[in-house]
């Protein structure tokens, strides 16, 4: 008699479908988008982005605490600047918005893991991601630039500085520039394979960071191309990158997955702002349970290939892991 195979004993009960269970997820997984503003005395909701705020410096406390209680272990900060020019000077002065920020955090929780985002778009005037030359974004002027902030994030106290402009050469630029200005061990989290994605709308919104002019197809990537992704990764790899990032992350979970068979080095994931407000409108809307599909969707992300990943839901996330596992 040829048998069949009966799956279905594996899902008997919660005890032995645990002991199957191949994708676990864990707070250390998570790392937690912070927006820094300049003012006093600020905590205010980001309309696009539910349940996420925009913080002064003076404010930080409230949500270092929140972050503390999570579990969260790692943020990674982005500042809103009090003003911009067409160079992004504010992104590289000692006492900038993210430099500043990254000094007070390391004050109230010394042991959190600090990355910064290093891009030029919520500083320049005209929202690109570089130093202009008429309409086009001047690569090899904008790597000198970039090198500059992340140093300045580094004299700051980052742990760790992730680069999203999407300049070529940049891991190299940065590399070579924190180890000269004695940065050795301050790690890079390249956002490698970063696409001209429609899923960042309400982080430009979060940010003001939307290019006043065109868009960024001339410098990320095109959401068609999968095979030019291991490119870009390779060459950040051997640029010096310590980890490498696919962004966004729920529509390019076979990036995540080839990037995690291709290359030894850390994956990480962004699971970007248009991901989380469709979760958090569907669920207002009555479709959807949100928790449900939020566990899901970053189970899922895991699952592909991604050892960390960058949610606005971290910390909600990890406090329902702390609930359900009682710890
Ligand atoms: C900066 C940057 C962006 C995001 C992270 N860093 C926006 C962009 O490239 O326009 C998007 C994050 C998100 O949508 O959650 N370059």
């Amino acid at each position: 008699m040829k048998m069949f195979r009966r799956h279905r004993r594996l899902r008997k009960n919660q005890v032995i479908r645990d002991m199957v269970k191949e994708t676990v997820l864990n707070r250390q997984d998570f790392i937690y988008p912070l927006f820094v503003v300049e003012g006093k005395n600020i905590k205010k909701e980001i309309p696009s982005l539910e349940n996420n705020y925009h913080y002064s410096i003076d404010r930080l406390e409230e949500i270092v605490q929140e972050i503390k209680k999570s579990g969260v272990k790692s943020v990674i900060l982005f500042g809103i600047p009090g003003y911009k020019d067409e160079v992004g000077t504010s992104a590289f002065e000692k006492d900038g918005i993210i430099q500043r920020a990254v000094r007070k955090l390391r004050e109230l929780y010394p042991e959190l893991y600090i990355i910064t985002d290093v891009c030029m778009c919520e500083y320049t005037s005209h929202g690109h991601c570089g130093i202009l030359h008429g309409h086009e974004v001047d690569n090899d002027e904008t790597i000198k630039y970039i090198a500059k902030i992340a140093v300045s994030h580094a004299e700051a106290g980052a742990d760790m500085v992730a680069p999203s402009d999407m300049m070529d050469g940049r891991v190299k630029a940065i590399r070579d520039a924190l180890d000269e200005n004695g940065f050795k061990d301050v790690s890079i989290m390249a956002y490698s394979a970063k696409y001209c994605s429609a899923f960042y709308g309400p982080f430009r919104d979060a940010a003001d960071s939307a290019p006043k002019f065109g868009n960024r197809k001339g410098y990320q990537m095109d959401p068609a191309n999968i095979r030019e992704a291991m490119l870009e990764i390779e060459d950040d790899i051997k640029e010096g990158a310590d980890i490498i990032m696919v962004k966004p992350a729920m529509p390019y979970l076979d990036v995540i997955r080839w990037a995690k068979d291709k290359f030894d080095v850390p994956v990480a994931a962004y699971n970007v702002s248009g991901e989380f407000a469709m979760v958090k409108a569907a669920a207002q809307a009555g479709l959807i349970d949100e928790k449900a599909v939020a566990e899901e969707m970053l189970t899922c992300i895991k699952r592909a290939g991604a050892g960390m990943i960058i949610t606005y839901y971290a910390l909600d996330i990890c406090r329902w892991i702390k609930e359900e596992n009682n710890y």
